[in-house]
């Protein structure tokens, strides 16, 4: 699989993605207005079209993944994407690896459990701030389901 770290070679290819998939580049987690075009990340290519992305951001000892998205489903494109940035987590000495995703997304949801992400916090009604900083997200998600809340997940790197 061709993966490549973000850099300021493909930055701007990189936003450009993240525009298209997440409405824009700013993206709001537990009620902070995150800037996505300065985060750290991985790419999948496909000859020169990106064909995955995690992003993730790493303060105090602990690593957050911002994005994920796979173009291309069960073909392990999210699962190499996610080991990308436990190698980085293990290397940096992370304590854990956290990520928040909204309750429609059950694929996610089943996911990341199914790697070693165990839930953590509801945060409920978390969207009512969230659409206030950024209006351009739906108020239906996955399968029509209402998106209100968020849930996070956390993969303990201590006691691995
Ligand atoms: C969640 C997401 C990233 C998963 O990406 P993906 O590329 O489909 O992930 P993988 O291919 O590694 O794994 C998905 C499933 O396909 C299976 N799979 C992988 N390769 C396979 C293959 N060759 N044949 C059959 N199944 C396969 C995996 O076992 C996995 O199933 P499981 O979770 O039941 O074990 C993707 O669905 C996505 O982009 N969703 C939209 C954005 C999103 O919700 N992001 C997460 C919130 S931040």
């Amino acid at each position: 699989m061709d993966i490549k770290a973000i850099s300021s070679e493909n930055r701007r290819q990189i936003d450009d993605f993240i525009s298209s998939h997440w409405f824009s580049t700013d993206m709001v987690v537990k009620g902070e207005l995150v800037d996505m075009t300065v985060l750290d990340g991985f790419a999948v290519y496909d000859n020169e079209a990106v064909i995955g992305l995690v992003t993730y951001r790493i303060r105090s000892n602990e690593c957050e993944i911002m994005s994920l998205d796979s173009l291309r489903g069960k073909q392990g494109i999210g699962t190499a994407l996610v080991n990308k940035v436990i190698e980085i987590a293990r290397e940096k000495k992370c304590t854990k690896i956290k990520l928040v995703t909204t309750n429609d997304n059950i694929n996610a949801i089943r996911f990341y459990q199914k790697r070693g992400f165990d839930m953590t916090n509801l945060y409920r009604n978390a969207l009512n701030v969230s659409r206030e900083l950024k209006p351009s997200i739906p108020l239906l998600g996955d399968f029509d389901i209402p998106i209100k809340h968020e849930i996070e997940f956390e993969m303990d790197l201590k006691n691995q």
